[in-house]
């Protein structure tokens, strides 16, 4: 079965102001869904089809197949950064969360101010992370499609997509605002949480 665009788990316009119903249509209905059909045909181009989506994005790495790995890589990123956001006013880290990121950066809003520059600094296209990597919080960027799937050890928490389709009808070239809006309004940090369970590379997989 080809690979599918997973619909979003909010409204279109819940997110909104800090990001307009408008940038889901593109970001998701046109930019999420050629990625989509982009890994479909090289999957079935290489034979490779009924494999799980993180197995076809771990055979692409080891193959140095770069289109298949950047297409199905942002497949998989963008499933995942979706489940990342939620309606303004939600709850702010707690429990064993809070702990860890007290454990590696002395406060939340330490920890914040990090992501944020990781976001705003990283050059060109592609995804700040938080992830967990031996037992402790990190926070890293990752090029292009480059997802924490293709890394050994890295299990992925939390992202923000800062290429330019993320923010150029909200905030035309603003990433410093984009990144401002969506790290202080709409991360779910319940999803942040449940991932600590080392299981958040399933959470945005799928059968071939
Ligand atoms: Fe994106």
């Amino acid at each position: 079965m080809p690979f599918r665009l997973p619909d979003l788990p909010f409204a279109a316009d819940a997110l909104a102001p800090h990001m307009s119903a408008e940038t889901l249509e593109f970001h998701h209905g046109k930019h999420h869904k050629a990625y989509v059909e982009k890994t479909n045909a090289l999957v079935a181009e290489k034979g490779l089809e009924g494999a799980p989506l993180s197995a076809v994005i771990r055979t692409a790495a080891q193959r140095g197949e770069k289109g298949l790995f950047n297409n199905s890589g942002q497949l998989w990123n963008h499933s995942f950064f979706w489940q990342c956001l939620a309606p303004a006013g939600g709850p702010r880290p707690t429990g064993r969360l809070a702990a860890l990121i007290e454990e590696g950066f002395g406060s939340t809003d330490t920890m914040l101010e990090q992501f944020k520059a990781e976001a705003v600094n990283h050059f060109a296209s592609g995804w700040a992370w938080l992830i967990l990597d031996g037992g402790a919080l990190k926070i890293i960027s990752l090029h292009d499609g480059d997802t924490p799937v293709a890394h050994e050890g890295m299990q992925p928490l939390l992202t923000l997509d800062v290429w330019e389709h993320a923010y150029y009808i909200d905030y035309r070239n603003a990433r410093p605002r984009f990144v401002d809006a969506v790290v202080d309004n709409l991360i779910n940090w319940d999803f942040v949480a449940q991932n600590l369970d080392g299981n958040g590379v399933s959470r945005a997989d799928q059968q071939g």
